[in-house]
C-alpha cells in the first residue's frame, strides 16, 4: 500500500494507480479499521498475510488452477438476444450463475479459504444472508479440509430455505440467528462475536466488499476476475466495450474494477428500493443512507436522527442490510458510478422477464441490475450493455410465490 492517497481528497487516479486504499484501510474518507483493541492484530496480520499471498506466484497458481479446475471458470459471456430485442439494445450477461454453487460469492469464499490455511487456522466461521455465501464457504472450506461454522438470521433460514439444507449436507456446522433483526446485519454481529473469542486461531471468512480493512480490500482483488474476464470477453465477442456495464453489490466491485479507467463506460449500480422510500422500507444506503460506522467500517448507513440503525426491507435477502461497501461509497462520492434504485416489484418482474425471454432464473438480487439495464437502456437505444449476472434463482423460488403475492401484478 502506497502513502499519500490524500485522505479525504483521494481520486479515481489514486484508485487505479493501487493506491487506495490507502495505509489507514481508507477509500478517501471511507472505509478504515473500527473494531475492538483485540481485533486488530488479526486484522494486521491478515493483511500481511494476503498481500504476500497475492503477490505470492504458488498462490496465485493454485488459486487459478481451483478457479479454472472446481469453481469452471472462466464463467461464459452471453448474448441475452430476446432482452435486448425487449429493451432496444445489445445486451450481454456475466454468467455468474453458472459457477460452482450458483454464484459469484464462491471466487471469494475459495480465495479466503486459501488465506485461512496459509495462516494455518483451526476453523473457519461466516455469516450469510441469502446462503449463497454460506454454500461457497461451506464447499470452499471441505475442498481445502477446514472445519467450518456458518451463522444466519432466522429470517433468512426461512426464506432462503434450499440453502440451508446445502450448508449442512456440505459438512458446515450451521448456527440460527434469533437475536437483533434476524438478517444477514445479526448475522455478520454474531460472527463476529465467535472471532473475537480467537482472533488468532479463528479466520472470519467475510462473504461481500465490507466490513473493517482488509476485508473490503481482499474481496475487491478475489472478485476482480469477473471484470477482467468480462472485459476480454465483450472485446473478443462484440469487438468493442460496452456503453454500460451494471450490477451490485460486491460482485459488481468485482465486475466494475476493470472498467474503472475505461471513461466512456458508464457504470451503473442497482440498489435495493424495496416497498419505497421511507424508513425501514428498502436498503438502498447509497440513495438514503449518511456517514456511520457499522461492522468495523466508516461508510453510508441507514440511520435514523439519533443514530439508530435503520431495519431494512428487500425482497432479496442478500441486499437486505443498512450499509454499503466503503469502496462504492467512495465511487459515488467521485462520481465515477452512479447508482440507482429498482423497487422488490421492478425485480421481480425483472426475474420474470430474465426467465421467460432467456431460459434464465437470475436471482433475486442480480434481478434488481436487469431492472436498473432496462431502465437504462430505454435511455440508450442500440447501446452494448453488460449485466452482471451473480447468481442464479432456484434459491428464490419459495420466497418469490411470497413475493408475488405481497407485490400483486408487477407488470399490471
Ligand atoms: C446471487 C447474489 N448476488 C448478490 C448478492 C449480494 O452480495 P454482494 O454484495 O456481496 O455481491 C448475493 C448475496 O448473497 C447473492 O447471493
Amino acid at each position: 500500500m502506497t502513502r499519500g492517497a490524500r485522505g479525504a481528497h483521494a481520486t479515481l487516479e489514486d484508485l487505479l494507480a493501487g493506491r487506495l486504499p490507502d495505509e489507514r484501510g481508507r477509500f478517501g474518507a471511507w472505509g478504515g479499521r473500527f473494531v475492538l483493541e483485540t481485533l486488530v492484530p488479526a486484522l494486521q496480520s491478515l493483511e500481511s498475510c494476503a498481500r504476500e499471498a497475492f503477490a505470492d506466484a504458488s498462490f496465485r497458481d493454485e488459486l487459478a488452477r481451483e478457479l479454472a479446475d472446481w469453481v469452471g471458470r472462466p464463467t461464459p459471456l452471453t448474448p441475452a438476444r430476446e432482452l435486448g430485442r425487449l429493451w432496444g439494445v445489445s445486451a450481454w450477461l456475466k454468467r455468474e450463475d453458472l459457477a460452482h454453487t450458483g454464484a459469484h460469492k464462491i471466487n471469494n469464499a475459495l480465495g479466503q479459504a486459501l488465506l485461512a490455511r496459509r495462516r494455518g487456522a483451526r476453523r473457519v466461521v461466516a455469516e450469510t444472508g441469502a446462503g449463497q455465501h454460506g454454500v461457497a464457504a461451506a464447499a470452499a472450506c471441505s475442498r481445502l479440509g477446514l472445519r467450518c461454522t456458518v451463522y444466519m438470521g432466522s429470517e433468512d433460514m426461512a426464506r432462503q430455505a434450499p440453502n440451508v439444507d446445502r450448508i449442512r449436507r456440505l459438512g458446515a456446522r450451521l448456527v440460527e440467528v434469533r437475536e437483533g433483526d434476524r438478517t444477514l446485519r445479526a448475522a455478520i454481529d454474531e460472527a463476529i462475536r465467535d472471532w473475537v473469542s480467537d482472533p488468532e486461531g479463528t479466520y472470519y471468512l467475510l462473504g461481500s466488499a465490507v466490513g473493517p480493512h482488509p476485508y473490503p480490500w481482499i474481496v475487491r482483488e478475489l472478485q476482480s476476475v469477473i471484470g477482467r474476464e468480462a472485459r476480454a470477453q465483450i472485446l473478443q465477442r462484440a469487438g468493442r466495450l460496452p456503453a454500460a456495464c451494471v450490477g451490485g453489490g460486491s460482485n459488481a466491485i468485482g465486475l466494475f474494477h476493470a472498467f474503472l479507467g475505461d471513461g466512456p463506460v458508464d457504470l451503473l449500480g442497482v440498489e435495493a428500493g424495496g416497498r419505497g422510500g421511507g424508513p425501514g422500507e428498502n436498503a438502498a444506503t447509497l440513495r438514503h443512507g449518511r456517514p456511520g460506522v457499522l461492522h468495523g467500517s466508516h461508510s453510508l448507513l441507514l440511520q435514523d436522527a439519533h443514530g439508530q440503525v435503520l431495519d431494512t426491507h428487500s425482497v432479496s435477502a442478500g441486499l437486505d442490510y443498512p450499509g454499503v461497501g466503503p469502496e462504492h461509497a467512495f465511487l459515488r462520492e467521485i462520481g465515477r458510478v452512479r447508482y440507482e434504485a429498482a423497487s422488490d416489484a421492478e425485480a421481480v418482474a425483472a426475474f420474470e422477464e430474465c426467465a421467460a425471454s432467456e431460459g434464465i432464473l437470475p436471482a433475486l438480487e442480480p434481478a434488481h441490475a436487469l431492472a436498473g439495464a432496462r431502465r437504462w437502456a430505454r435511455e440508450h437505444p442500440g447501446a452494448l450493455v453488460l449485466v452482471g449476472l451473480s447468481g442464479r434463482g432456484d434459491k428464490d423460488l419459495p420466497a418469490l410465490e411470497r413475493a408475488r403475492a405481497a407485490i400483486g401484478d408487477p407488470g399490471a
